[in-house]
């Protein structure tokens, strides 16, 4: 069983499709076993952010990401990075699949709906980010 780290944007929130993203997750078999809502500011984006910080869109990325309320939730299943990211779709929303999240509903490279972790490592890292051992279902 592996462990990965879903948001969902501040524009999924906005949008409504909390419930549709969740229901694509559910189906693919992916366990929730912690969620909440919180809004972050750009100082709790940037330190989720930190190893973009050289990139030319960190600026607009953690004022986007701290915009609106998000979704956190961790998921739980087999090879879960790797399915996650396929049911995501890649990050830029011309170039993924068809029937993703992102070619559905992303509107921009950088209001690409939904963030997963890209990396056993990474997973670590950004779960403990936002959850503390006793939210952490098993
Ligand atoms: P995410 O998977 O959350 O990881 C980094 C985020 O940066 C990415 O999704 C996008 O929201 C945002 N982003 C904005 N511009 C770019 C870009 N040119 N390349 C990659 N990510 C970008």
């Amino acid at each position: 069983m592996e462990r990965t780290l879903a948001i969902i944007k501040p524009d999924g929130v906005a949008r409504g499709i909390i419930g549709e993203v969740i229901q694509r997750l559910e189906s693919n078999k992916l366990k929730i076993t912690a969620m909440k809502m919180v809004k972050m500011n750009q100082e709790q984006a940037k330190g989720f952010y930190a190893v973009h910080e050289e990139r030319p869109f960190f600026d607009s990325l953690t004022y986007f990401m701290s915009s609106g309320p998000i979704v956190v939730m961790v998921l739980e299943g087999e090879n879960a990075i790797a399915k996650y990211r396929e049911i995501m779709g890649a990050t830029d929303y011309r170039q993924a699949d068809e029937g993703t999240i992102r070619k559905d509903f992303a509107t921009d490279i950088e209001k690409n709906v939904v963030h997963g972790s890209d990396s056993p490592e990474t997973a670590v890292i950004e779960i403990a980010y936002f959850f503390n051992r006793f939210e952490l279902i098993h």
